[in-house]
């Protein structure tokens, strides 16, 4: 144990395993023997320890990361945490100068380094994962640039787009998630190490060497923040939150637009199971689950919000529950991205179906503007609209069905060429605003530039 010497017993067996987080901060590895093979170099550099200590200890702490990596590392029930079991495993492998190299540092500067080590590498590691979503939905948009299907509000047709358009909706929606990440980024970036228990190292440690050996932007300004701040564990979680919230949303359009009733879409057998009951079943677990995990995720958020809520100034065990939900968050989007990407790029598009469940109503929009360009008020041509659309369903008929004489009873701004606004092409070629439906190419082409330049 590393501070059992003013203690007259060992702790309480249930309080130890209560207490102990070496079954899950072990992953920390690698951050913590990165920091400290760093730590090391600053401590022979202020002369604390000599270069052949540090040489040792670089080694020494080489072996212990060749035994985590093999899954070769044998911990003991003293292992209270990562921290501790890497040092007593370094004292094993090259005795004395495994215990010079804690010196002014504390685990509070510790923790708080190997976790925004880890953060920043799972940031990398979600940049790339929604990366490679955004190529797939690029690549499925350029199939379907022309290919027409309802768009939806209230879950109700309102005006025919282009599926292309809907895909990329979610691209600029996880784009920003990538923007999300990046801000976090900032503020991980941050060396608290040198911070010591709270109230900074007394051996002239220098941080900027240590930064600059680790990989962080800048150094923390004060110890007493730097080793109690979790927010960048918390704008990590509630970036993540955000891409499972726009994945649950595509998930849920995906789900019922796989529907038998809607046809528009189909997904790969390799993302859909069967029932163990029905056997015409083909249910679309892997969305439903995308969907699911949204739930934990923002979970995971709630939990660090909550957790670091009331913590008294600086360091608090409290924190030692930071971890975990920040694991899981990264551990499920490391799962839940790639298998979005794959329901993508693998899907059959039934442009047919999509095409035939436009209907003519959704053009009522166009009919209304075919008459504000004939100087009638957009108002007026509303309400004049309107009125067809109830005369033809009172005779169960489609508004390109109507005679000119009914046209024209309802205004004399209409004329033979209205026929022509029953186009569903037409109207998605119109909305060629920058953002609509109609300069969806444009659209495309600024997605793939986004996507191409790395943050
Ligand atoms: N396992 C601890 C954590 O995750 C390490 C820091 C412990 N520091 C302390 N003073 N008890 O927070």
């Amino acid at each position: 144990m590393l501070w059992g010497s003013r203690f007259d017993k060992e702790p309480d067996e249930l309080f130890a395993r209560f207490n102990n987080s070496f079954h899950f901060d072990w992953r920390l590895y690698d951050a913590d023997i990165r920091g400290s093979i760093a730590y090391a170099k600053a401590l022979a550099r202020a002369e604390i320890i000599s270069e052949f200590e540090a040489n040792e200890i670089e080694r020494g702490l080489n072996l212990v990361r060749k035994e985590f990596s093999r899954g070769e590392f044998i911990s003991t029930p003293h292992d209270e945490d990562i921290h501790t079991a890497v040092e007593r495993r370094l004292f094993e492998l090259i005795g004395e100068p495994a215990h010079k190299l804690h010196t002014g540092r504390s685990r509070n500067d510790q923790v708080a380094t190997d976790t925004r080590l880890y953060v920043m590498d799972a940031i990398a590691r979600t940049d790339s994962a929604i990366r490679h979503l955004l190529s797939a939905i690029c690549q499925q948009a350029e199939q379907h640039l022309d290919t027409l299907l309802p768009g939806y509000t209230h879950v109700r047709r309102a005006q025919p787009i282009s599926f292309a358009h809907y895909l990329l909706s979610f691209f600029w929606m996880l784009q920003r998630d990538r923007e999300r990440f990046a801000d976090a980024q900032k503020r991980a970036s941050v060396l608290p190490l040198g911070s010591g228990a709270l109230a900074g190292n007394p051996f002239s440690i220098d941080r900027e060497f240590l930064a600059r050996e680790l990989g962080f932007e800048r150094v923390s300004e004060n110890s007493l923040d730097a080793v109690s701040d979790r927010d960048f564990i918390t704008e990590f979680l509630f970036a993540a939150s955000f891409v499972q919230i726009h994945l649950a949303r595509l998930a849920e359009d995906f789900i019922y637009y796989s529907a038998p009733e809607f046809g528009f879409i189909e997904m790969n057998d390799a993302y859909t199971t069967g029932s163990s009951l029905m056997p015409q079943k083909k249910n679309p677990d892997a969305l439903e689950l995308v969907r699911g995990k949204t739930g934990r995720v923002i979970g995971d958020l709630n939990t660090l919000l909550v957790v670091v809520k009331g913590a008294p100034s600086t360091y608090n065990k409290d924190f030692q529950e930071d971890k975990e939900p920040l694991f899981d968050a990264a551990d499920t989007l490391e799962m839940t991205l790639p298998i979005v990407t794959g329901v993508i790029q693998t899907m059959r598009v039934n442009a047919d179906k999509m095409r035939a469940a436009l209907d003519e109503s959704m053009l009522a929009t166009d009919l209304a503007e075919y008459l504000v360009r004939r100087g009638v008020p957009f108002r007026q041509a509303h309400h004049i609209v309107g009125g067809l659309v109830k005369l033809v369903e009172t005779r169960d008929a489609k508004l390109s069905a109507l005679p000119l004489e009914d046209f024209r009873a309802a205004s004399d701004k209409f004329d033979a060429d209205v026929y022509a606004v029953f186009d569903f092409d037409a109207s998605v070629k119109a909305r060629n605003v920058f953002g609509g439906t109609g300069a969806v190419r444009e659209q495309l082409e600024l997605a793939k530039v986004s996507l191409s330049r790395v943050e």
